[in-house]
Order: C-alpha cells, then sequence, then structure tokens
C-alpha cells in the first residue's frame, strides 16, 4: 500500500502531519460528504452570482464510481488525523488527444474548512509521483469556466491552462 507522509504549513499555529495515501473503499463515506458540499457551493455560487443554476451538477457519487476509482490505484486520499480532507480521483488512458499516456485527473476536492494548507498541491504532487513511477508523460484535467480556484490551483501546479477549459502537465 503506497502512502506518504507530508509536512505542510498550517497558517495558524505551526506543522501539521498530512498523510497521502491510495483512496480505499473505507472512505467512501467521507469523500460522499466532501463531494456532495462541494456540489452545493456550486450551486449557491452560481445563485449568487447570476441569480440562476446556469451549470447543474450531480449532487451525490454513486457506490459504483468510487469503486471504479479506488481499482484505479492513482487516487489519492489526504489524511490529518485520521479525518479524510480532500480527495483526488484519476484515471490512467492510454490515449488522448495528442498524449500517448496520460494520467487523467478527474476530481480534486478539499474540505472547505482546510483549505489554503497545501492539501490541493500535496494531492497533486501524488499523482505526480504516481505518473512519474509510472512513465507517464503528461497528466490532464478540464476545469470550469468560473472556477478562479481551480484555475489557479492548476497554474500553481505547473500546470499549462490553454483555457480555461483545458490544462494539462508534462514532466
Ligand atoms: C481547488 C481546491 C481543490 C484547492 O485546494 P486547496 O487545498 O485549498 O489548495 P492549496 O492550498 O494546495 O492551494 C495551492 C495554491 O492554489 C491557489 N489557490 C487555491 N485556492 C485558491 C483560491 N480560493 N483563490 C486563489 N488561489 C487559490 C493558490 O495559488 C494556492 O497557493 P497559496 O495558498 O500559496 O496562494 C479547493 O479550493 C476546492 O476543493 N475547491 C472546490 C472544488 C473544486 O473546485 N475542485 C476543482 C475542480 S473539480
Amino acid at each position: 500500500m503506497q502512502a506518504f507522509l507530508r509536512t505542510i504549513p498550517d497558517r495558524g499555529s505551526g506543522f501539521e502531519r498530512l498523510e497521502i495515501r491510495l483512496l480505499r473503499h473505507r472512505d467512501y463515506s467521507s469523500v460522499r460528504e466532501i463531494y456532495k458540499a462541494v456540489s452545493n457551493e456550486y450551486l449557491q455560487y452560481q445563485k449568487q452570482r447570476t441569480g440562476e443554476v446556469y451549470d447543474p451538477v450531480r449532487l451525490d457519487l454513486d457506490m459504483s464510481q468510487l469503486d471504479f476509482y479506488v481499482a484505479t490505484h492513482c487516487s489519492f486520499a489526504a489524511i490529518e488525523n485520521e479525518k479524510l480532507l480532500g480527495v483526488l480521483l484519476a484515471q490512467a488512458l492510454r490515449w488522448v488527444s495528442d498524449w500517448d499516456r496520460v494520467l487523467w485527473l478527474e476530481y480534486i476536492a478539499v474540505h472547505s474548512a482546510h483549505r489554503r494548507k497545501g492539501i490541493g498541491l500535496a494531492l497533486i504532487s501524488a499523482a505526480k509521483d504516481f505518473a512519474r513511477r509510472h512513465h507517464i508523460k503528461s497528466l490532464f484535467t478540464t476545469l470550469n469556466i468560473d472556477n478562479e480556484e481551480s484555475k489557479s490551483l492548476l497554474l500553481k501546479a505547473k500546470f499549462d491552462v490553454k483555457d480555461w477549459r483545458i490544462a494539462s502537465y508534462s514532466s
């Protein structure tokens, strides 16, 4: 079982120990909790911004979707004090666009109370490490046109954000 510890600066009080490890079946309820909260957050954001929902999103995940992402062996959970604070769902793809072998990042989310502590970047680093070990040269994802935090995160992780919808990283 792959896992590594990462010390991240806690902007409040010293340092916290963050474990990034592979996603497990037992993480399901925590992942769904984050997923539902993030979907609701996004719906609220849309209503506040324009008074309507212009991009309806799923409100929940199926167990079968999580089964799939556990089985890819490249989806990661961020754990602090035994609590799941963030998740990254990914799969390796044989061929996408101009890339021969890519790691497709389907979803990344961090619990709202624990953002801006480096957890998102730590999850992406785990995905990059996986890609390096498996001779996968590129990471690939998409982002919503209005998702500034996602765009900032990907730029900080040295992705090439070609436009607001498609982002890629090449080592
Ligand atoms: C996007 C998300 C995963 C970032 O997670 P995070 O743990 O807060 O990210 P990090 O702390 O690693 O941030 C790394 C960098 O990303 C950028 N960033 C992250 N959140 C940002 C925000 N709200 N505004 C501006 N820049 C932001 C910053 O450059 C940040 O570095 P800094 O804190 O030193 O300035 C998190 O905000 C989230 O879960 N959002 C809701 C779900 C979502 O939109 N997911 C992405 C699309 S599926």
